[in-house]
């Protein structure tokens, strides 16, 4: 008999990882509402931990009390996909996501071997719950948590790009004493990246089967279409 039992079906999955500010959550959350396909943004996982352990001041080294939170974590963590919201328990976290805090402290909590450990069946389990198809982006998605996706995509930009980008989202979110040069945040950006590439656990790397996806010249638009249009080529989405 064909292998065919319905608990052996997944989704469509296409891994998508790369860099911060290479465009990587808002093009594949707009190709996600056009194909009706659920989004799974990683980066907000490790961004909610974060802040829980920040909140709990839970030390990264401290394995017993950090083994508590990361079990409780695990029972309470709730995304909606129709609204990529992210909840503990009750408390909905998506309005933090976006802070200094998160995503410093997203980069800091990543390179605990224990905590990428105990988010990879998260992942996996929140991503093969979608109906029909998911876009998974992060930093290890096609070499770690999906490494049998359907396409891997590794996205990215020019530093100068990513950091222009920063820097409008900036001004366009109403920081009015945006005092930060674009040197400055390119520095940022640099680090990270570093930060990501270098960890010894799970670095951000492309896998060798993945398809570069440069964003330097594209607006966001254009990246959606090009994005639907290489998932259409597959012959992954109509
Ligand atoms: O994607 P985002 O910028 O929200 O990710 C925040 C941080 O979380 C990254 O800089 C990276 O250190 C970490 N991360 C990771 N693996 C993932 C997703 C995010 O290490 N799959």
């Amino acid at each position: 008999m064909a292998l065919q039992s319905s608990h052996l079906k997944r989704p469509i999955i296409v891994a998508v990882d790369g860099p911060a500010g290479s465009g990587k959550s808002s093009i594949c959350a707009q190709v996600c509402r056009d194909l009706d396909w659920s989004y799974v943004n990683t980066g907000a996982l490790y961004r909610v931990l974060a802040l829980v352990l920040a909140e709990r001041k839970v030390s990264h080294e401290n394995s017993a009390e950090l083994r508590s939170v990361l079990i409780e974590f695990s029972s309470k963590v709730k995304w909606q996909h129709k609204t990529g919201k992210i909840f503990i328990g009750e408390v909905d976290y998506t309005p933090l996501l976006g802070s200094v805090e998160a995503a410093s402290g997203a980069s800091k909590v990543a390179k605990i071997p224990q905590i990428r450990e105990a988010l990879l069946p998260i992942q996996r389990d929140l991503s093969l719950s979608a109906p029909i198809g998911v876009i998974v982006d992060g930093r290890d998605i096609g070499t770690v948590v999906f490494p049998d996706a359907d396409v891997k995509i590794f996205m990215t930009a020019s530093i100068e790009q990513r950091a222009r980008r920063r820097l409008a989202q900036l001004i366009s979110d109403g920081a009015s004493s945006v005092t930060l040069s674009l040197a400055d945040i390119m520095k940022t950006i640099g680090d990270r990246d570093l930060q990501d590439s270098q960890r010894e656990t799970a670095p951000m790397t492309m896998a060798s089967d993945s398809v570069m996806f440069d964003t330097s010249n594209m607006d966001i638009q254009e990246s959606i279409v090009a994005l639907k249009t290489l998932l259409k080529t597959r012959g992954l989405c109509p």
